[in-house]
This record gives structure tokens, sequence and C-alpha cells, in this order.
């Protein structure tokens, strides 16, 4: 455990150096744990690879959207990627590798009650995942399923339980936690990952508590009540975030003609409007259009995060920026770079294809920087614990 413990202090600065300080200084065993093998399925746009970078080494991965693909290729390589339905996947010829991570579909989780739940047409591929897992000659140690909260709090939890008997039954430990992007970046983007490692590794005692910890919220306690095999994983909380709005914007941006922006400013409500111009100084105001009692407006959020990006897929509208700069008021939609920065991605990353293409790749994404601790604060020290198996 002293090793981990090392390994921690050091994992917190910026994510590039990782793998460089940690060859300086530490044992052979960690250093060879900088590149620890990982499965991805369902991999979008790659902000999970990018959040695992330099910590696993992605030796497969898969999406069936040949967009996001393009944005995967475009930043992690071509290799080890497959553009395919996970339906055509078979287990028995993928690399081993000791960790496999599906952030699978939620559009059946997504409305409460109002759609197929974890067996429906999309989000009900998680069992292919399981099925292709199974077929390999040796299953992942550890496993990582991600989805939005109605996993956990649709259908009284039911979605959720049923994934959890299924990763049991399989000789797995199991617990799922909520972590929400907005203690890393300026995005409210709460968000489950159910964690759950193979029973035969040893656990160290640090990685689990007996009660919920800041990673628990009272949808997660509610659905762990009672249940067979549950695991209350314990992580450090992120330091206090320094990210705000007003860093994310480019503000070279194109606006729209001055009909467009004048239109959205008149949906602002009066209440809206006067919080707004109670603000002093230069002011960015996130905000979504909405339909109350049947009239269009645009409801604006004044705590300094944007709401969660979504896909334009499931009717939901695009976010739009209010900016007052030297008082004059002024809006627009999000742009790609402000999409990409809202989600952690590195400026650096490429995202081609058009502005929908983009905006629908980031929107479906995982936040990197959570992608990233939870790698370094839970997945990484669990890997070294499975090497001791
Ligand atoms: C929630 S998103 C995951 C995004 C990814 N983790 C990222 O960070 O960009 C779900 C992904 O599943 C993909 N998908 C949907 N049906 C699929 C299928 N049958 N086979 C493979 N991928 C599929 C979608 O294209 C989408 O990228």
């Amino acid at each position: 455990m002293e090793q981990l413990k090392l390994l921690d202090s050091r994992t917190s600065g910026s994510h590039s150096n990782d793998t460089r300080r940690l060859g300086a200084r530490l044992p052979n065993r960690i250093v060879r744990g900088a590149r620890r093998t990982f499965l991805e399925f369902f991999a979008g746009s790659g902000l999970v690879a990018e959040g695992l970078k330099g910590i696993f080494l992605p030796v497969w991965a898969n999406d069936n959207c040949s967009k996001k693909a393009a944005v995967y290729i475009a930043n992690h390589g071509h290799k080890h990627f497959q553009t395919c339905s996970i339906a055509e996947v078979g287990g028995a010829s993928l690399p081993c590798a000791e960790l496999a991570w599906a952030s699978f579909p939620c559009q059946d989780l997504s409305l409460a009650g109002r759609s197929g739940g974890i067996n429906g047409a999309r989000s009900g591929l998680v069992w292919e995942w399981l099925r292709v897992i199974d077929e390999m000659p040796k299953r992942p140690s550890i496993l990582v399923a991600e989805n939005v909260l109605g996993l956990v709090s649709a259908a009284g939890g039911d979605n959720y339980r049923t994934l959890h008997r299924a990763l049991i039954d399989r000789g797995y430990m199991v617990g799922a936690m909520m972590l929400d992007a907005t203690r890393w970046l300026p995005q409210s983007r709460p968000r489950v990952f159910v964690v759950a490692v193979a029973r035969s590794v040893e656990i160290p005692e640090e990685l689990i508590g007996g009660e919920p910890g800041w990673i628990h919220p009272k949808a997660v306690c509610r659905v762990a009540d009672r249940l067979d095999g549950w695991t209350w994983w314990r992580m450090p909380e992120p330091p206090k975030k320094e990210s705000r709005l007003l860093d994310v914007i480019e503000w070279k941006a194109h606006f729209p003609d001055v009909e467009t922006e004048q239109r959205n400013i008149k949906l602002i409500s009066r209440r809206h409007r006067k919080q707004l111009d109670a603000l002093s100084g230069d002011v960015v105001v996130p905000g979504y259009k909405r339909t109350r009692d049947g009239k269009q407006v645009l409801e604006l959020r004044f705590d300094d995060v944007a709401g969660c990006l979504r896909t334009p897929d499931g009717g939901s509208s695009r976010q739009v920026l209010v900016i007052r700069k030297r008082q004059r008021i002024r809006s627009r939609l999000l742009t790609m770079r402000e999409a990409a920065r809202l989600m952690g991605a590195p400026e650096r990353y490429k995202i081609p294809g058009s502005y929908n293409d983009g905006y629908r790749a980031m929107g479906d994404a995982v936040a990197v920087p959570v992608a990233r601790w939870l790698a370094r604060k839970l997945l990484l020290p669990l890997a070294i614990a499975a090497d001791g198996r």
C-alpha cells in the first residue's frame, strides 16, 4: 500500500507528465502500471481514452458511428479501433486487458419510466457488452459501466439492480457512484459509474468504506439498500475547481444576424433579465430554450455553470450563451470548441466534421477529468491490486 500512496501523491499534477514522472521515481511494477491495458466499448469520440491516457493503454475500442469514429481516430489512431456494432464483436478474438469500459447508450434510461430501461433496444446493448466479456478467454479484472443518473433512479432502481445482479453472477464485487463534471469543470453533468472488480482481487482497504461517501448521493444510497454484494467505493475528493465559464469562451466567435440575436434575447423572462442586469462587469450566462405554459422562453442559469451538454437527437435544443461585454448584450449558440472545453478536452483535441457532428460527439461523451480522476484514484490502484492475485 505504501507504493500506492506514493503513486497517489505524484499523480495529482498535470496529466501529460504522469508517465515521465512515474518513470523517473517509482519502482518498475508501478512504471508498468502507467501502461496497463483497457478495452473500450461504445468509445464514441474518445474522451474516455483521453482521460485514461498515460494510465491505461487502449488496446481495442469500437463504436458503430462513423462520425464519432472519425473523431476517435483523429486523436487516438486507427490501429486498435473498429467501426462496427457491438453485435458483430466476438470476445474470443479480443486482446487480453485488465479493464473493460462501456459507456453504453442512455436513451432508454434518460426518461424515468417512459422507455425501455435496461432491456430497451438501445440501453439493452449493455447485455451485448457482457456477452462479449463472457466470450473472452479471461474476463478483465475490472469493469466500468457509465451512464446517466436514470440508471439508478428510474424504475425505482430496477434497471441498476438487474445490471448489478448480472455482474455479481459473473464473480465481481460491484458498487456504483455518481460523479458530476461540475467538480472539475463549469458544466453540470452528473453521471453514474458502476465499478466491478473480480472477487478474487484483494482490494486495498483504502478503496472501500463501510458507508456512503461524497460519491454516493441519495439516489445511489437508495439503490444500494440491502443489495447483495454492494461495495462502497472510496475516492479522495478533487481539489476545488479553478475554471470558470468565462475561461471557456471563444471571444472572437461569430454571432448570428442581429435579428436572431434579438429574438433570443427577447425570450429571456423578466425575472432572469433582472438577474442579468444586476450582475456587474463582463458576464456569460448559459441557457436553454424551453416551452413553458405554451410559450417559448430562454431559461438562464446564474451559477457560473453550463447546463449538461446533450446530443440534439433527443429533441433537446442547443445551449445558448448570453454574453454581456462592455454593456452590450448579445447571444449565440455555444461553439464546438467551447463544448469541447466544457468536456475538459485539451485544445489540441481534433474534432473533424460539421458543427452538428462535433456538438453531437461532445454531447454524448464522458468528461475527461472525471474519467481521469476515477482512473487515477480507483482503477489504477485496483489494477495494481489485481496483479497480486
Ligand atoms: C454514451 S455514448 C458513449 C460516448 C463515449 N464514451 C465518448 O466519450 O465519446 C454511446 C455510444 O454508443 C454508440 N453506439 C450505439 N449503438 C451502438 C452499437 N450497436 N454498437 C456500437 N456502438 C454503438 C454510439 O455511437 C455512442 O457513441
